[in-house]
């Protein structure tokens, strides 16, 4: 079986996404910033590195190269900053789209000619429902995650003949310590916790686990069908608006 990449892979979806292709049989090289101890099994290749870095996308397809050829890839990790258009500093915004976007599209340049030449495969990338509706105090994530959306539909036109699906997962809040970054910039935590919660119609947050399994689906050959697909995974939470339980 040929090889996935999936980047952010130590923690949260991305460890989750790793851990279920491992359990399917598909070899998988994983990048990340830092590993803690306990991540990944023993049968992954990890790669240490910055998704920005054209060096780490380098050892990634050659990892992925040597272990049968490359046909997925998932782009998962992501930057937050918390605050409206007007409180976040330069830098920031800079950096959330040099992690959300351009790490985006380096990764697609990397990737895509290899699983090309190998015959195509498939890319998922890790969005939002921050891709399709505005989340008040997130003006630069959501901005990015629409572009990395975009960015994703534009390989799905560009590069259907070529072999390539390229699909995108629309996660709601899911518990892992990006969205505990948020819930802890909030003035009241437990309350913004509670408020969060309650909006979900399925009244709960999701596992890093509910998302992987569908990140998963979207790799895999079952999904033929779907190309340049925004996939919601909410509970709910787009489908009505100020929903509450009766
Ligand atoms: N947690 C949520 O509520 C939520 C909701 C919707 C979408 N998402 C998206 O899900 C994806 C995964 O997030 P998560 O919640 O699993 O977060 P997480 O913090 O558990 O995992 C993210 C991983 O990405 C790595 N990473 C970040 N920047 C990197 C970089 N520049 N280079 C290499 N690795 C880097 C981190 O070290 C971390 O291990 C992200 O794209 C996020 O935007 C999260």
């Amino acid at each position: 079986m040929t090889a996935a990449i999936v980047t952010g892979g130590a923690s949260g979806v991305g460890r989750s996404t790793v851990e279920i292709l491992v359990g399917r049989g598909v070899p998988v090289v994983a990048v990340d910033r830092r590993w803690p101890d306990d991540s990944a099994a023993d049968d992954v290749v990890r790669i240490t590195g910055d998704v920005c870095d054209a060096g780490t996308w380098k050892e990634a397809v050659d990892a992925a190269q040597e272990r049968g050829g490359l046909s997925k890839l998932v782009i998962n990790a992501a930057r937050l900053a918390v605050g409206s258009v007007l409180d976040v500093a330069d830098d920031e915004l800079r950096q959330v789209f040099e992690v959300n976007v351009f790490a985006a599209a380096l990764a697609l340049r990397s990737c895509l000619p290899v699983m090309i030449d190998q015959g195509g495969g498939a890319v998922v990338g890790v969005a939002s429902t921050d891709a399709v509706f505005a989340e008040q105090g997130l003006a630069a994530y959501c901005a990015s995650k629409g572009a990395l959306l975009q960015l994703m539909r534009c390989v799905a036109v560009d590069h259907a003949r070529q072999g390539i699906r390229a699909n995108v997962v629309c996660p709601g809040a899911i518990d892992t310590p990006f969205f505990r970054q948020h819930v802890d910039a909030a003035p009241d935590p437990e309350a913004f916790l509670r408020v969060k919660t309650e909006r979900h119609p399925s009244g709960r947050i999701l596992q890093p686990e509910d998302v992987a399994e569908v990140v998963a689906f979207l790799l895999s050959d079952a999904a033929i069908g779907m190309n340049g697909t925004p996939v919601m995974i909410d509970g709910g939470l787009t489908t009505t608006f100020d929903f509450k339980d009766a």
